[in-house]
């Protein structure tokens, strides 16, 4: 079984082709310098430049594999959610080679497919416990097949890897914040800064924006009374205080859900803390299938999308 997948959900255009549960290429266009000077993504900006890298991505994909476009049993696409111009784009593109080849089309969910993100080279067990943390997203899931997603907590203001980009904004380290804390924090001190830890109570919603006013307060703080900003310091308090909360929820579902397998999706997965946390607790608690996604799949690419297509697949026959 072959399948194409397109996500374009974002500001990256990406192409994956998968056969038989393999992924054989996953061609990703990023647009982050782009972007860089307008401090976050531009959305007209990110459809536009879409349009202009859709057509090698889309060659570089196929003639990478042995695989010929009328060979594609299904044409999987980022149906939502994203921002507007960027998915129609992916859209066209999916409905067009779907029309041209008379294959089945497959609307997928973005947040779906990262979840799978982790489980792409790897034999695993449902239900599934998923940690999701984007620069949209923050919130636990419970799958317990390729059809059954459910959300247990959600982002109630701020998602995780936005407050990430607004404080480091504010830190002056420039966009996307988040790779920049997360590799200052190294070298600071995590008890440097009393930080409140975000939505520390029973629910597993999250909320952010507490923890990032409290942090951008200390900061101008620090700058009116003309002291020096320790940015080491301040970033790893603020990292410690940003994912403490993720391993509180996070022990609470494991003990509640009993998942067999734990994972952890979307940019802020490439962060270094949720990464060890993640890994850390399926040791803790005997999880086998404890995945954290390689590099390239943190972010968003096709592969993820073409996993999420094959299992529904799957588990439809
Ligand atoms: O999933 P993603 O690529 O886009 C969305 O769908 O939102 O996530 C992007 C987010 C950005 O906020 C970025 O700052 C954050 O992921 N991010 C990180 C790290 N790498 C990327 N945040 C913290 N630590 C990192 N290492
Ligand atoms: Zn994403």
């Amino acid at each position: 079984m072959k399948i194409l997948a397109i996500e374009s959900s974002c500001d990256e255009f990406s192409i994956s082709i998968l056969e038989d549960g393999k992924i054989l290429s996953n061609v990703i266009s990023s647009q982050i310098e782009q972007h860089v000077d307008f401090g976050g993504v531009v959305p007209e900006l990110a459809a536009r430049l879409h349009l202009e890298n859709l057509s090698w991505v889309i060659k570089v994909a196929l003639e990478s594999t042995s695989i010929k476009i009328e060979e594609i049993d299904y044409v999987a696409y980022t149906e939502k959610p994203g921002l507007i111009g960027s998915l129609i784009i992916g859209k066209l593109v999916a409905e067009t080679i779907s029309q041209y080849i008379q294959k089945p089309l497959m609307p997928l969910h973005h947040i779906e497919g990262h979840i799978y993100g982790a489980l792409i080279d790897n034999e695993f067990a449902y239900p599934v416990l998923a940690m999701v943390v984007s620069g949209g997203h923050t919130q636990i899931e419970v799958v317990r097949s390729a059809n059954d997603f459910e959300v247990i907590g959600s982002t109630l203001d701020d998602a995780i890897g936005e407050c990430y980009d607004k404080v480091a904004r504010v830190m002056g380290l420039g966009y996307p914040g988040g790779p920049k804390i997360d590799k200052l924090a190294k070298e600071g001190n995590h008890f440097a800064f009393n930080l409140p830890i975000p939505k520390n109570d029973e629910s597993y919603d999250f909320s952010y924006s507490g923890l990032k006013t409290a942090i951008i307060n200390i900061i101008h703080n620090l700058k009116q009374k003309g002291e020096q900003v320790p940015i080491a310091d301040i970033a790893a308090s603020f990292q410690y205080a940003a994912t403490k909360i993720i391993e509180k929820k996070l022990e609470k579902a494991i003990k509640q859900y009993n998942p067999r397998t734990l994972t952890v999706a979307g940019g802020v997965s490439a962060n270094r803390e949720v990464r060890r946390i993640i890994l850390e607790l399926g040791e803790k608690f005997n999880i086998d299938n404890t995945f954290v996604p390689k590099m390239e799949y943190c972010t968003d690419n096709g592969a993820m999308i073409a996993k999420l297509a094959y299992e529904k697949i799957k588990s439809n026959n």
